[in-house]
């Protein structure tokens, strides 16, 4: 991604000293781009864990680079265990999206499997991690040359009229290594010219549509508006919306979708008012272990104080947490939920697009066929 004209990844090693991730520090956007420097296997937890860094692909990658860090503190003798135990902290930081279990399971079995000297373990870390970010960079690009198609397809039909795409969330940039999920396809159609324009959910509690997607798609330059979470189905009824595109946390052979809180409510929306609702993400998202998202995915509850205060900034430029409700008010905070497969239009994968069935995933993943759950 550009910001400010130079291009950046979400994650990186430290030229200088590759012993050392760099990360787009997410806590402090859209206020401050700052970069942080992730010295140790704990700052890695951390940065997970306290969202610096979020987004399936992100946290995927990010754990990655965490086994790399582990690899550099872990012992000649107790190398596997070490490495088994700092996988199993990582995949316990966050729960729903796969990205980050896929990731560390990953870097576990190509380093178990590896012989040699203690310097030629940690090299093979560094270098799987590495390949896994730019897998992560490879696939979503080419999950936007998909996306592309159909926003093409769409920007036909209206004569070149601008092309209104709801999404929910942060699955761009911010969310992936480079290029993102559902913004790929947008990136990739307003790059090649076509008039797109972006309704960003603000996406309570967090925010991450009002500061991270609106964020991205001002240094982008792509048209957009933030739109309070609750517009999206007076705005379908009306026929504002031509197409709604999401990313997900962690798919199901049968094509359920976990996505951020609030876009199983979009999907109806769309399912009402015959505007086609795409999910797009990476295979790494797949749990194709699991047949049914709503019986079986792990919702994760974060703090409820992400609901009770909100963060922003005075008209004096302060960044200040303010309460929203009663001293004595609780709140419940559910980050994620479920998409049923039957409100999803098609999913957007590197591989292509396919309809939200085990019939359609299979046709483009048939290396899964005998892998189900
Ligand atoms: O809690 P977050 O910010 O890590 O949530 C993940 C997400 O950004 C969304 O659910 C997103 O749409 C899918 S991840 C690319």
């Amino acid at each position: 991604m550009n910001v400010n004209g130079c291009h950046y990844r979400t994650i990186w090693l430290k030229e200088s000293d590759p012993k050392i991730v760099q990360i787009i520090n997410q806590q402090a956007l859209p206020f401050k781009f700052e970069i942080l420097d992730l010295s140790t296997f704990n700052d890695v937890v951390t940065a997970i864990k306290d969202m610096y860094v979020r987004g399936a692909g992100l946290i995927g990658a990010t754990a990655a680079f965490g086994m790399y860090l582990a690899s550099l503190e872990a012992g000649e003798k107790s190398f596997n265990k070490d490495l088994a135990l700092a996988a199993n902290l990582l995949k316990n930081t966050r729960p729903t999206a796969s990205n980050l279990t896929w990731a560390a399971d990953r870097m576990l079995k190509t380093l178990s499997a590896f012989n040699g000297s203690l310097e030629r373990k940690r090299e093979a870390a560094r270098l799987e991690a590495m390949t896994i970010a730019n897998e992560d960079a490879a696939f979503c690009k080419r999950i936007g040359l998909h996306g592309l198609e159909i926003i093409k397809k769409i920007s036909e039909q209206k004569n070149g009229e601008n092309v209104n795409i709801l999404t929910h969330c942060n699955a761009g940039w911010l969310a992936f290594v480079d290029y993102g999920s559902a913004l790929s396809p947008v990136y990739a159609a307003f790059d090649q010219g076509i008039k797109v324009h972006v309704w960003v959910d603000e996406t309570r509690p967090r925010n991450q549509g009002a500061s991270l997607t609106a964020w991205e798609l001002c240094e982008h330059g792509v048209s957009h508006d933030l739109i309070p979470d609750n517009a999206g189905g007076h705005m379908m009824l009306n026929g504002l919306v031509d197409m709604v595109v999401t990313g997900a946390d962690r798919v199901t052979r049968e094509g359920d979708a976990a996505n951020k809180i609030g876009t199983y409510l979009k999907a109806i929306a769309a399912k009402e008012n015959n505007v086609p609702f795409y999910v797009a993400f990476p295979s790494s998202t797949f749990d194709f272990k699991m047949k049914s998202g709503v019986k079986e995915i792990p919702i994760e509850e974060r703090d409820s104080s992400e609901v009770r205060f909100i963060t922003g900034k005075t008209k004096e430029g302060k960044i200040e947490t303010v309460q929203i409700c009663p001293d004595s008010t609780p709140a419940r905070n559910w980050g994620f939920d479920v998409t049923p497969a039957k409100f999803i239009t098609g999913l957007i994968t590197e591989r292509g697009i396919c309809e939200a069935n085990e019939k359609g995933i299979l046709s483009l993943y048939s290396e899964q066929t005998n892998n189900g759950g």
